[in-house]
């Protein structure tokens, strides 16, 4: 098992070493610390500085050759917003066509969520959201830039082949989850405004729904969704969505769940031989670099997706039940900045737990 750590920028390294530790540590207690190969790649806000680049230019050739990728976090104070986004994470996500972003929603016990009388049965769902199209192509151009007559054009793409493999592997995943409570896939989108991308999605999503008569579908526009989310999240099972929505959408989600602390995510190319990476979903926060305030839980989850991704689907659950413990005992109820223990006391406690 090949993996490849991209640390990246501000606290990433660090959380992204704690998500090592226990890495290390479940290969052992499974047996497979001989086949886990780990190399560092030191791509971010500092090469780009240095160099001009924020990755080889062979770098997604090297990537290919590993078997999954954690990364830490990227942003660099010195480095202008939108350009390591675009250099390191959407070229990534692009370019090992990671065309699923997945984010579990999950309450872990313990963890504080902003929403009264709500609890971990409650917040229970998955976010699939669309990783390769939409407003993220890049697509627009400005006219008489800097003038009073500027324009400015930013145009969302949306393919059949696009949507139809994210509603696909949605319906699969459902279907996979077995949600005692209901298999339900809800596709979220905005039909009543956006009439071609949106109609092209809602026209395959019915198509795709054929095939799994087990699943029952639904559907909320966007803006209703982010009300129901909030006043009843245990309504959802699974959703499925576009590009941007899915990113709005999930920091919503992120936060009901306890915050970039412990939310995480994994960009997947399920494809056979494709190559795959999980991240916190929190930022950089360079702020706080070395201080050990970040809490590394979201990217220990982020391993834990990771392996489950990789097939090793013991040593996934293993990390998951440790981090529940954790969270549920030792860090119970540490509000949102105050962990009660630095970073890698956090690693420490999850190692303790995992044996
Ligand atoms: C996320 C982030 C990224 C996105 C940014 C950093 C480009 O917000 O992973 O959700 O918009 O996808
Ligand atoms: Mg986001």
């Amino acid at each position: 098992m090949k993996i490849a750590v991209i640390g990246g920028d501000g606290t990433g390294p660090e959380v992204a070493a704690e998500g090592v530790k226990v890495l290390k540590s479940v290969a052992k207690l499974e047996g497979f610390e001989k086949e886990l190969e780990l190399t560092n790649l030191d791509w971010g806000g500092d090469r780009y500085l240095k160099t001009g680049e924020a990755l080889p230019a062979d770098g997604l050739d090297q990537l290919r050759q590993f078997d999954g990728i954690l990364l830490g976090a990227v942003g660099h104070p010195d480095v202008k917003p939108g350009i390591l986004e675009r250099k390191l994470l959407l070229d990534l996500r692009f370019g090992l066509d990671q065309y699923i972003n997945l984010r579990p929603v999950k309450l872990f016990p313990g963890v504080e969520t902003p929403l009264k009388d709500k609890g971990p049965d409650d917040i229970d769902f998955v976010v699939v959201r669309e990783n390769t199209e939409d407003l993220y192509c890049g697509a627009g151009g400005f006219m008489h830039k800097g003038t009073p007559r500027e324009v400015a054009t930013q145009t969302a793409i949306y393919t059949r082949g696009g949507c139809e493999r994210c509603i696909r592997y949605a319906f699969e995943l459902t279907r996979k989850r077995n949600n005692p409570k209901g298999k339900k896939l809800t596709l979220v989108a905005k039909t009543n405004v956006l009439t071609t991308g949106h109609d092209l999605w809602w026209r395959t999503f019915n198509e795709v729904a054929e095939e799994y008569p087990d699943v029952e579908k639904d559907y909320n526009h966007v803006d209703a969704c982010c009300m129901w989310i909030v006043k009843n999240p245990e309504y959802y099972d699974v959703i499925v969505t576009t590009n941007m929505f899915g990113d709005i959408i999930t920091d919503l989600s992120g936060i009901i769940q306890g915050g970039m602390g412990v939310a995480a995510g994994g960009n997947i190319n399920p494809d056979p031989g494709g190559v795959s990476m999980f991240e916190p979903m929190g930022g950089s926060a360079p702020k706080y670099t070395g201080t050990g305030k970040i809490n590394p839980i979201a990217t220990i989850n982020a391993v834990s997706m990771m392996l489950d991704q990789l097939g090793q689907e013991a040593a996934a659950e293993r990390v998951m039940s440790a981090i529940m413990h954790v969270t549920g005992t030792k860090m119970k109820s540490q509000s949102a900045g105050k962990m009660g223990y630095s970073t890698s006391e956090v690693g420490d406690l999850v190692l303790d737990a995992l044996a």
